[in-house]
């Protein structure tokens, strides 16, 4: 028989191709949690076994341009099911990575596909989303940086993930306490080792009159970080990923809750051979988070205050037109918290306690399995008042959609995926519910989001 030209042509390519072709068919890269270790306290007290994503902490930074798309093949190699959360993008749905509501954890040796589109510019992060307050404080964390179109102008950028770890410092060990009531019935767990990026003491050099992007990212489960700069001239240009219309000088402090993001852009005006310092108050006491050691000059002259970042295309609410919601927190130490339901029975504080259940929204035990806060209509516009009746702070933390903060003269604020409402404060906050499905919100002081302070918002 013959060969057509055809059929020799496409006989011979195949054959001069087949060599060339990588070894394995390409799929997505992958994403493993594993159980690892790490030098993370000072050399005498040896390595700490931590659960990192490809073994490390901070995982692997995940870096794409806006309008750009991730894929990770996760696997979990953890003794836990577990899955990944990309905390503040608006993202698909089943794609958010919710144990439980969103999709089913992933147990051991499983592997998942993350596939996503990212719509915005900005500093997110990837973090567990089952079991959180075990998982995040194992260090099962990373940043998600999505660039801008258009790049702004700056020298260096620094991306910086803020953590306390609570260890042992008899064994220099993650202290495995995960589920301590006090932590669930106070202030959340709270570390005893302050670090950037897994390091004490973190630095970097400089150069004065440079011009630095900072991406802070909170990723403790329960610290609130105020943030102040020493030795250098900063604005705040982005709040959990979002632009602000026009920059805004640093002021004296930055509050940020866990969970949330900061981009802030400074210029350093610490002089060769002085160090200029990201300053942490850690109990009122000022405390060196990043420094950064200037070692020379990078120009005479400074830049002019920063241009804003180019802008992403959030949906602005219509307050007259909202619907209004309402979310009471109550409970927790030295609160008012009588009793609240508990999967639809009526029980009282001391029979939750018993439960290692501390707080109630709208009078129940806030939990997944609940049904949504709230049932909405795609493109509806909400305002929801949530009413902080407890003595303690509470990072509130809406997946899916950007949220404003609104103002008591009616402004609105900001976009934000995590609010911080103080004891006895109301924080009103406003969107518009475009994106569909069922979307967790809850404190993200993890060990209150494991004790009642768990809701999910239905958008259909
Ligand atoms: Cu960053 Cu539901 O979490
Ligand atoms: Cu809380």
């Amino acid at each position: 028989m013959r060969l057509t030209r055809r059929q020799a042509v496409g006989g011979m390519a195949a054959t001069a191709f087949l060599p060339t072709l990588p070894a394995r068919a390409a799929g997505p890269q992958t994403l493993t949690a594993q159980v690892s270790d790490m030098q993370l306290l000072p050399d005498e007290y040896g390595r700490t076994t931590i659960w990192g994503y490809d073994g490390t902490m901070p995982g692997p930074e995940i870096r794409v341009s806006k309008g750009g798309r991730v894929q990770r093949e996760f696997i979990n190699q953890l003794p836990q099911a577990t899955s990944i959360h990309w905390h503040g993008v608006r993202i698909d749905n089943q794609m958010d990575g919710v144990s439980g509501l969103t999709q089913s954890a992933i147990a051991p040796n499983e592997r998942f596909v993350y596939d996503f589109k990212v719509p915005d510019a900005g500093t997110y992060w990837f973090h567990a989303h089952n079991r959180s307050v075990e998982q995040v404080a194992r260090g099962l964390y990373g940043a998600l940086i999505v660039e801008e179109t258009t790049p702004p102008d700056i020298d260096q950028e620094d991306v910086l993930i803020l953590d306390d770890w609570l260890v042992d410092t008899a064994t220099g060990q993650i202290d495995n306490d995960f589920d301590a009531m006090h932590d669930r019935s106070h202030a959340g767990r709270n570390g005893n080792f302050i670090a950037t990026n897994g390091v004490g003491g973190f630095s970097k050099s400089a150069k004065q009159n440079e011009r630095r992007r900072l991406r802070i990212i909170n990723a403790a489960n329960a610290r609130i970080f105020e943030l102040r700069l020493d030795g250098m001239e900063g604005w705040v240009l982005a709040l959990d990923g979002m632009p602000l219309n026009k920059p805004e000088p640093f002021g004296d402090y930055l509050l940020l809750g866990p969970g949330q993001r900061a981009d802030v852009f400074v210029d350093i005006t610490a002089e060769t051979g002085e160090v200029a310092h990201l300053v942490s108050m850690i109990d009122d006491r000022a405390f060196a988070q990043v420094r950064f050691n200037v070692t020379g000059e990078a120009s005479k002259t400074r830049r002019s205050i920063p241009a804003p970042l180019e802008s992403n295309s959030t949906p602005n609410v219509a307050l007259q037109d909202a619907i209004q919601l309402d979310l009471t927190m109550e409970g927790g130490a030295m609160g008012r918290l009588r009793s609240a339901s508990l999967d639809g029975k009526r029980e009282s504080f001391r029979s939750l306690i018993s439960k290692g259940q501390f707080w109630a929204f709208n009078g129940a035990v806030g939990r997944m399995e609940n049904g949504p806060l709230a049932q909405l209509e795609r493109g509806e516009h909400v305002r929801l008042k949530i009413r902080n009746d407890t003595v303690f702070p509470h990072a509130m933390h809406l997946h899916g959609m950007h949220f404003q903060e609104v103002s008591e003269s009616g402004q609105l604020g900001p976009f934000r995926d995590t609010t911080l409402v103080f004891g006895n404060q109301t924080r009103e906050i406003a969107f518009v519910a475009d994106n569909p499905g069922k979307w967790l919100l809850h404190c993200h002081m993890l060990s209150h989001a494991a004790s009642g302070m768990t809701t999910q918002i239905e958008v259909v």
